[in-house]
């Protein structure tokens, strides 16, 4: 047995592995060192066929080159396994300074605008915001405003209805449709909110209306509500008066004309005068007894008033927009006037 060469391959083998470059090379450089067709580990195999004397020494010696050979191979392997991983970190590095890839910034409608700015208004003089469902029953809509079954506003020329969902004949009041107005939140909220009530209630009303530059079937109203002991006309002013101001700017007056609705008596149209024209803007009034007792308050201890407004109507007067259909054609070069 060659025992220098073996000593010889120990002594080789630092130099051999620091000129390996990655970890699969010196993988293969390992089973040449003293994998098991390598001469060191046939020399072990070959320990037993030596004579008693011989074999000790061989032993030493071979198991000396085998630990040092192990020793340099673990080194360079925790070296270049470092390495490796610098390299990957380096090649992954993120700039942090680099400018981001910004996001497309989106914006509320102007509908949407304008009935937070208008429920933020009534928010701050201490009014709450409610919704109402879309699909409504007609006692809601009509009966319990007041509306009698033979009211113009009840028929199909006017109203859609909503064909029954679950097997049931409706008639009359139990017929469903698509709100014409957010009136009917009047009577649901009163039915679940004792005196005093101070509401507004914003959301989608439904007409059979054909499309042109000022009907639309889908449109926006907000509803307003107050009742408490010795309401006036005087406060239903007041109230309306502060809102114009806050919403149309300080040099805006109103003005008020006869009108009729069936929930209220006496009722009134609104007017506004806005940069040099009094321009119609919404129905009001004291609300009807009969609403009242449709709801279970006690008319002789109560009063309130109501008011009810169209949202495409206030954008349009206050932003000079001539055509309804610039609000649902969601044409950008419109929608982002109002960012
Ligand atoms: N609901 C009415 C409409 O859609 C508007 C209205 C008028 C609401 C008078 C009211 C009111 O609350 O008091 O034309």
């Amino acid at each position: 047995m060659d025992l220098d060469a073996i000593r010889q391959i120990a002594t080789d083998a630092p130099a051999r592995l620091g000129s390996v470059r990655t970890v699969a090379d010196l993988e293969e450089l390992e089973s040449a060192l003293i994998g098991r067709k390598s001469e060191v580990a046939a020399a072990r195999r070959d320990l037993g066929n030596l004579d008693q004397d011989e074999r000790a020494e061989a032993g030493r010696v071979l198991n000396e080159a085998f630990g040092s050979i192990k020793t340099a191979i673990a080194r360079r392997r925790a070296v270049l396994e470092l390495e490796a991983e610098n390299t990957l970190l380096e090649s992954d590095r993120a700039d942090v300074t680099f400018p981001g890839v910004s996001v497309a910034r989106g914006t509320h409608h102007l509908l949407t605008q304008t009935m937070d700015e208008v429920c933020d208004i009534f928010r701050a003089i201490g009014y709450q915001v409610a919704e109402g469902p879309e699909i409504e029953l007609a006692w809601y809509n009509f009966d319990a405003l007041n509306t009698p079954p033979t009211h113009p506003a009840r028929f199909e020329s006017d109203t859609m209805y909503v064909e029954s969902f679950d097997g049931k004949q409706r008639t009359g009041e139990d017929e469903l449709l698509l709100r014409t107005h957010t009136s009917p939140m009047q009577a649901r909220f009163m039915e679940k909110h004792d005196p005093p009530v101070h509401v507004v209630v914003p959301g989608r009303v439904f007409r059979t209306d054909t499309w042109d530059a000022t009907h639309s079937p889908v449109f926006h109203q907000i509803e307003g509500l107050a009742v408490d002991t010795n309401i006036t006309f005087g406060d239903l002013k007041g109230t309306l008066a502060y809102f114009v101001k806050e919403f149309f700017g300080p040099a805006a007056k109103i003005r008020f004309i006869p009108h009729f609705f069936p929930f209220t008596e006496p009722s009134a149209e609104m007017l506004v005068w806005f940069k040099g024209d009094w321009l119609e803007m919404l129905g009001c009034g004291l609300v009807d007894p009969n609403v009242f007792d449709a709801v279970g308050y006690d008319p002789q201890n109560v009063t309130g008033f109501a008011f009810g407004m169209g949202v495409e109507r206030l954008a349009m007067v206050r932003h000079g927009i001539s055509d309804l259909r610039h609000f649902y054609e969601n044409d950008l070069r419109v929608l982002r006037q109002f960012r």
